[in-house]
């Protein structure tokens, strides 16, 4: 949700803000900016749509705009006016002198606003960025001092806020801060860069540090140095990133999401090596630090989390509850935060989030903390805010997803649960070790059976073009894999933009059977187990309603060739470990319906991968 780059050294600065643009583009945006000193004064080139839509306009004066080595660059995605180029970033006081960028939310904009008006300053934007800029040259006409000015501005900003700005009387310095909104900080040689995130700067340097709230840098091409918000001097703290630049290549899929779903079976790989080393051996989560005897006591879980990692964490809950017999409450972040939550030291609050950076999982894990629980986070990104604010911290290691649908990081998540259920399970005694030893087998198999739906995906796409005309679905499943409906839905709709809504199979009856005719496929998650026959029963209520049927199944059962219209076979699973394997069809299925609709699989219309504005 809107990227920030800065960049001051000595190459033209366009070349790498918009390459680092390029590299943050799977955030989601809908228009785009940069800021850059050419010969002593500020230039601004902005576009509304798609960032080749800057590049187009850069390249027509390229000559120009690339002899500066200082920029600011942005992209942005619409919070406060409607996306076009007058609300596009950067924004600048009236004199044109400083130019700024901003990720976040300003709350008090409509008072700033009021009183810089009053004084004087013309609005040319409907956002609430712009009164940063305006702000900040005011500060700085008294101060005469870039890095004094944005501190004492950002004590008058209420919100969230990553920000970097430039001004055209101190040519070699940029000065970023923030609140609420990550921000890293690149160092190079001669030059160094600013960013809210990694990829933006991977391919120059791996050395970074992530700025806290309300500290403020100023970076020229030679120094860094970080404040805080009482002009005290941070020592910088520089980290070696993780991060390998082909992270960031499509690897020759077509999209990010193909190679991401390609990636599931060494993601799974991945999260288990260390933890699960051998079947007979006790799961080892050295990243859990909640005393074993507080561990055993515990009366309830909460976790809290938004969109796809909810749906993890509906596995989780249900993993949890089978194997540990702790009640678990999964509730949407943005639901938590705004009610009385019952929570206290006895209870373990789980935070599930890909980015680690969603405001609202943010919020939730805060208010929690504040009530005495230990904060467990379960995240793809140890170096984001939640991470930072964990008491326990399981980090999925599924590497960066670039596509704005999750797919490689649910799966990572998923696994994460079983890992945390059995280790659990183990320290409470509270299921059998046949019952453990029988999940920790399937688990270590688990990658080959992916890779068998992956050497046939051609029955998956022969599925989605039969399937591809239909302007709704609906999926339906029950217990365990509840959450894969649910996730295959989202899957779906996020990307093709198709009416999809996923339902416990059981509900049916009670409404959506309504809206069944033959325009309305149904998708059956009908994997063997407690509630296989159940689904069967459901499926055929649907059918004599002649809707259209798909089912997943890992069931050879030959009588399912009659009742349903389309069958994705899957490898057999123990049932307690289907939702790792029926959900990989169901990324297929809505990746090909997408494809096939010819929708901007990676980059879908609205949606940010970061989420950072509640
Ligand atoms: C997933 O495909 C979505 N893009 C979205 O629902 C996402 O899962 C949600 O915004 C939560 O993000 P997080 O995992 O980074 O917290």
């Amino acid at each position: 949700m809107c990227g920030i780059v800065g960049y001051i050294g000595n190459k033209p600065a366009v070349d790498i803000l918009l390459e680092g643009l390029t590299n943050l583009e799977y955030r989601g945006y809908d228009s785009a900016g940069v800021a850059v000193n050419v010969e002593g004064k500020v230039e601004l080139y902005k576009a509304e749509g798609k960032l080749q839509n800057l590049k187009n306009i850069v390249q027509e004066k390229y000559e120009h705009i690339s002899k500066s080595v200082i920029g600011i660059g942005h992209i942005r995605w619409a919070t406060h006016g409607v996306p076009s180029v007058t609300n596009a970033h950067p924004h600048t006081c009236n004199c044109g002198k400083v130019a700024i960028v901003h990720n976040g939310i300003i709350e008090n904009y409509k008072e700033l606003r009021a009183k810089l008006e009053a004084n004087g300053c013309t609005f040319r934007s409907q956002t609430d960025t712009e009164t940063i800029a305006h702000l900040v040259a005011s500060k700085y006409a008294q101060t005469k001092d870039l890095t004094e000015a944005v501190r004492i501005a950002t004590k008058e900003i209420e919100g969230a806020y990553a920000i970097a700005v430039i001004h055209q009387d101190v040519k070699n310095t940029i000065v970023a801060t923030r609140r609420n909104a990550p921000l890293v900080i690149g160092f190079g040689e001669g030059e160094n860069f600013v960013a809210s995130d990694v990829p933006a700067l991977i391919q120059y340097t791996k050395k970074a540090m992530y700025l806290d709230d309300n500290q403020i840098v100023t970076l020229t091409p030679d120094s860094v140095k970080v404040i805080d918000e009482n002009n005290n001097s941070i020592p910088l703290k520089i980290e070696n990133l993780p991060w390998e630049p082909v992270a960031l290549s499509k690897m020759g899929y077509k999209h990010f999401m193909l190679k991401e779903i390609h990636e599931q079976p060494d993601i799974v790989r991945n999260v288990l090596t260390g933890k699960l080393k051998n079947i007979d051996e006790n799961i080892s989560l050295s990243e859990v630090t909640l005393d074993k005897d507080k561990l055993k006591d515990l009366k309830r879980i909460q976790i809290v989390a938004c969109g796809t990692s909810l749906h993890a964490a509906l596995v989780g809950k249900y993993i949890i509850e089978e194997l540990c017999g702790i009640p678990v409450d999964v509730e949407a972040s943005s639901e938590y935060i705004y009610r009385t939550t019952i929570t206290d030291e006895n209870t373990l609050v789980i935070g599930v989030s890909q980015s680690g950076e969603t405001a609202d999982t943010i919020t939730a894990i805060r208010q929690a903390k504040k009530k005495g629980s230990h904060i467990l986070i379960v995240t793809n990104r140890p170096d984001s805010t939640m991470a930072r604010e964990a008491d326990s911290l399981v980090p999925v290691n599924a590497g960066i997803e670039v596509s704005v649908a999750a797919t490689k990081s649910y799966m990572a998540q998923v696994i994460s649960f079983y890992l945390l259920a059995i280790y659990m399970a183990e320290i409470k005694n509270s299921a059998s070790k046949e019952e453990l030893i029988k999940i920790k087998h399937e688990l270590i198999v688990l990658p080959q059976k992916i890779e068998q739906i992956l050497n046939h995906k051609s029955d998956i796409q022969k599925c989605a073009k039969a399937f591809s005309g239909h302007k709704d679905f609906i999926f339906i499943a029950r217990g365990i894999n509840y959450a894969t409906a649910l996730e295959g839905a989202l899957k779906l709709k996020e990307i093709s933009y198709i009416n999809a809504t996923g339902y416990s199979a059981g509900e049916l009856k009670h409404g959506p059977i309504a809206m069944l005719d033959e325009s309305m496929p149904v998708l059956s998650i009908l994997m063997k187990g407690k509630v296989y026959e159940k689904i069967l029963s459901n499926a055929e209520e649907a059918k004599a309603r002649n809707a259209k049927l798909i089912a997943v199944t890992n069931s050879d059962d030959i009588k399912l060739d009659e009742l349903f219209d389309s069958i994705i076979r899957v490898p057999d699973i123990e049932e307690i470990l289907s939702p790792a394997l029926a959900i990989v069809p169901l990324q297929l299925l809505a990746y090909y319906i997408a494809e096939f609709l010819g929708k901007d699989v990676d980059q879908p219309r609205n949606l940010a991968k970061s989420v950072t504005v509640e």
